[in-house]
C-alpha cells in the first residue's frame, strides 16, 4: 500500500501531468504567431521564452538536460539550467520549444512544441550530435527491431508480426542526401518510403498510430536530443525504439563523455534514453497527421495537445479554448 508521502508525490505528478500542457500550449501559440514568416529564428525565440516563463511556474525542481544548446551557446533553457519554483520534485527536463523550425518559417506540416520530464538522472543527457534512429509503434513482440540489422531483415519482422507483406508497409525517412542508399535499400525490399523534410520527433510518433498517419516505421539519422524526445513519448504510448550516436568531430566525443556517456559507440535502448516514470507533452504549432496547429480566433485561441504518463499508460488529448488572449501577450 501506498504511504502518505508516495500518495503526495503521485498527485504532484499527476497535476504536473496537466501542468505541462499548459507550458506547450504557451509556446506553441508563440510559435504560431510566427507562422510563415521565414524567421526561423525568431520563431524558435517567442517559443522558448513563453515556455521558459510556463516552466518556471510549475512546482518542480527542474534541471534542462535536453534544451536549446550549451550554456555558452544558449541564453535560454541551456543544458543545466534549473526551472520551476523548486517547491516540488527533483526533474530532469527534455525540450524542444519549436520542434521543427523550418516546417514553422513555411508554415507547412508537423512543427510542434515538446517536452518530457522524468525523474532526475533517468533522461539520456545526450550531446547536440547526430542520432541513427529505428523505431515502431506499439503491439509487436520484443525484439522486432534491432538497429543493427540491414532495414530488409527489420522490414521482414515488422511485416511478419504485423501479418502483411512487406510491400504494405510505409516508412518514415527524412528526406536527406545522407539517407540515399538507405531509400534504394527500403524500395528495393519493397516498402513504400513516407519523405519528411524536418521534424523527426512527430515521424516517430507516427508509427504508434499506422492506421491514422499510414506509417509503420521510423528509420534514419537525426538529432540526438530529438531521439531522447521520441523515446520518452514512446515509452508513454507504447512501442520500441533503438538510438547510437552518429559522433563525427572530436569536440562532441569529448562533450559525450562530459555529459556521462563513456561509450559513444554504444546502442541506447528506449529505456536507457528515457527511463523512470516519464512525463511527454506536446502542441501542434501548425497541423500535422497527429497535432492540429494553434487556430487564432477573433476571440478565442485554440490549441490541440497530447499529454501522457508512462506509468499509467494514460494518453489525453487537450482541445484548448484560450480567452484570456492578454496570457498570451498578443496586446
Ligand atoms: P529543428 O527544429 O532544430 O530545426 O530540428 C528539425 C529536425 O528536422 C529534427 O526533427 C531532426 O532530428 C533534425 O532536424 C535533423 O537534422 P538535419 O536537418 O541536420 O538533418
Amino acid at each position: 500500500m501506498a504511504t502518505g508521502i508516495t500518495e503526495e508525490i503521485d498527485v504532484l505528478d499527476r497535476i504536473l501531468t496537466l501542468e505541462l500542457a499548459r507550458v506547450t500550449e504557451r509556446a506553441a501559440v508563440s510559435a504560431a504567431r510566427l507562422r510563415g514568416r521565414g524567421d526561423e529564428k525568431a520563431a524558435d525565440q517567442a517559443a522558448v521564452d513563453a515556455m521558459r516563463r510556463e516552466l518556471n511556474q510549475l512546482p518542480i525542481e527542474g534541471t534542462v538536460v535536453i534544451g536549446e544548446g550549451e550554456r555558452d551557446e544558449a541564453p535560454m533553457l541551456y543544458i543545466g539550467e534549473k526551472v520551476g519554483t523548486k517547491a516540488g520534485p527533483k526533474v530532469d527536463i527534455a525540450l524542444d520549444p519549436l520542434e521543427g523550425t523550418t516546417l514553422c518559417a513555411k508554415n507547412m506540416p508537423n512543427s510542434i512544441a515538446v517536452i518530457a520530464l522524468a525523474p532526475e538522472g533517468d533522461l539520456l543527457n545526450a550531446p547536440d550530435s547526430y542520432m541513427a534512429k529505428i523505431a515502431i509503434g506499439p503491439g509487436y513482440p520484443a525484439g522486432t527491431i534491432n538497429l543493427d540489422d540491414p532495414i530488409a531483415v527489420n522490414l521482414d519482422r515488422v511485416a511478419k508480426a504485423k501479418g502483411v507483406p512487406v510491400g504494405e508497409l510505409t516508412v518514415c525517412v527524412l528526406d536527406r542526401p545522407r539517407h540515399a542508399k538507405l531509400i534504394d535499400e527500403i524500395r528495393a525490399a519493397g516498402a513504400s518510403i513516407y519523405l519528411i523534410g524536418d521534424g523527426d520527433v512527430a515521424g516517430i510518433i507516427h508509427t504508434t498510430n499506422p492506421d491514422e498517419t499510414g506509417i509503420d516505421l521510423y528509420v534514419g539519422t537525426g538529432g540526438a536530443p530529438e531521439g531522447v524526445l521520441a523515446a520518452a513519448a514512446l515509452r508513454c504510448i507504447g512501442g520500441q525504439m533503438e538510438g547510437r550516436l552518429v559522433i563525427t568531430r572530436e569536440e562532441q566525443v569529448e562533450r559525450a563523455h562530459r555529459m556521462g556517456i563513456e561509450d559513444i559507440h554504444r546502442k541506447f535502448t528506449m529505456e536507457e534514453m528515457a527511463g523512470g516514470d516519464v512525463i511527454f507533452a506536446a502542441t501542434g504549432v501548425t497541423d500535422g497527421n497527429f497535432l492540429r496547429g494553434v487556430k487564432m480566433g477573433r476571440n478565442h485561441i485554440s490549441t490541440h495537445t497530447v499529454v501522457m504518463r508512462s506509468s499509467t499508460g494514460t494518453v489525453r488529448f487537450i482541445e484548448a479554448q484560450h480567452h484570456q488572449l492578454e496570457k498570451f501577450h498578443l496586446d
